[in-house]
């Protein structure tokens, strides 16, 4: 059969061979897919090795997006954007196309899964780093009325900003870069897309960001999201981690090398029961 693989590095703990496992099941498809662990300092011999060994795949997890977009010989418009690819597909020439499903992912999962829809809404999006930049691009292409970058360090969030500025004047969606200490108003969607919680720090934001019946995301899921989702319910949010992107980001990518979509709704709810 085709095969397949999440490389990253650790890797040991990652639920998309699972995830892929179902979805092959689900539709009949005839596909292996593998854990691969890249070293640190050997992500372009590994995937080199992957490829000769005829895989036809890979998702690409931390810390190696930034240089799986750079290994692709082509790239999606949103890996462009992002500078960063968490899928990987074998071109006919042999060659690797690549295209980052993390946004997609979210959006699915925000405007299927939890049924919000994003459009015309106010979003404040937290966190600059990789996974932030992930996804403002397909948060963008929802148009909604703003989004807010907040970052620890300034300056990330304003050349994130600085990055997508032309996608949000085509979106007609008013983008802005704001401190932590400095955040004006409140929000329809708050975002989480900070490792601050890995680090046992704080929600980096004030609650003022919430009103009753906002919709608090975050892009982790297990107890790396339990602060977070602890600190909206204090506040009257409507929390949500990040199972459901994790799973539609797959399908996303599962659809790319397949062709064909699976049921993510269905593996979504059965990898919760999994993991209660
Ligand atoms: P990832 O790929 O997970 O996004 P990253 O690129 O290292 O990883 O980005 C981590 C994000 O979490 C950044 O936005 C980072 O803020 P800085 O840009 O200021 O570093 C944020 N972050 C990490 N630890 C944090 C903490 N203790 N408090 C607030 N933000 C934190």
């Amino acid at each position: 059969p085709d095969s397949y693989c999440v490389m990253g590095n650790p890797v040991a703990h990652s639920r998309s061979p699972w995830i892929h496992a179902r979805f092959a099941a689900l539709t009949d498809q005839a596909l292996q897919y593998d854990r691969c662990l890249a070293p640190l300092d050997g992500f372009a011999t590994a995937l080199a090795g992957f490829a000769a060994a005829g895989g036809q795949g890979c998702n690409i997890t931390v810390p190696f997006k930034l240089e799986a977009a750079q290994a692709a010989a082509r790239q999606s418009p949103r890996v462009a954007l992002a500078g960063a690819a968490n899928t990987l597909a074998r071109q006919s020439d042999g060659s690797w196309y690549a295209d980052n499903t993390d946004g997609l992912g979210l959006v699915a999962d925000i405007t299927r899964n939890a049924g919000v829809a994003l459009a015309g809404k106010d979003i404040l999006l937290i966190g600059a780093g990789g996974a932030a930049a992930g996804v403002l691009g397909p948060l963008l292409e929802q148009s909604p009325r703003r989004i807010v970058v907040c970052n620890r360090t300034a300056a990330k969030a304003e050349a994130l900003v600085a990055q997508h500025a032309e996608l949000a004047a085509r979106q007609n969606v008013v983008l802005q870069a704001q401190a932590q200490q400095a955040l004006d108003g409140d929000f329809d969607v708050v975002i989480n897309g900070t490792a601050a919680s890995l680090q046992g720090a704080g929600v980096p934001v004030p609650a003022t960001v919430l009103r009753p019946g906002s919709l608090a995301y975050d892009m982790m899921y297990g107890p790396a999201a339990a602060a977070f989702l602890d600190w909206a319910a204090l506040h009257g949010a409507t929390g949500r981690d990040g199972l459901g992107m994790l799973v539609e980001q797959a399908a996303e990518s599962f659809a790319l090398w397949r062709g064909v979509r699976p049921p993510s709704a269905l593996v979504l709810a059965e990898l919760r029961a999994l993991l209660a």
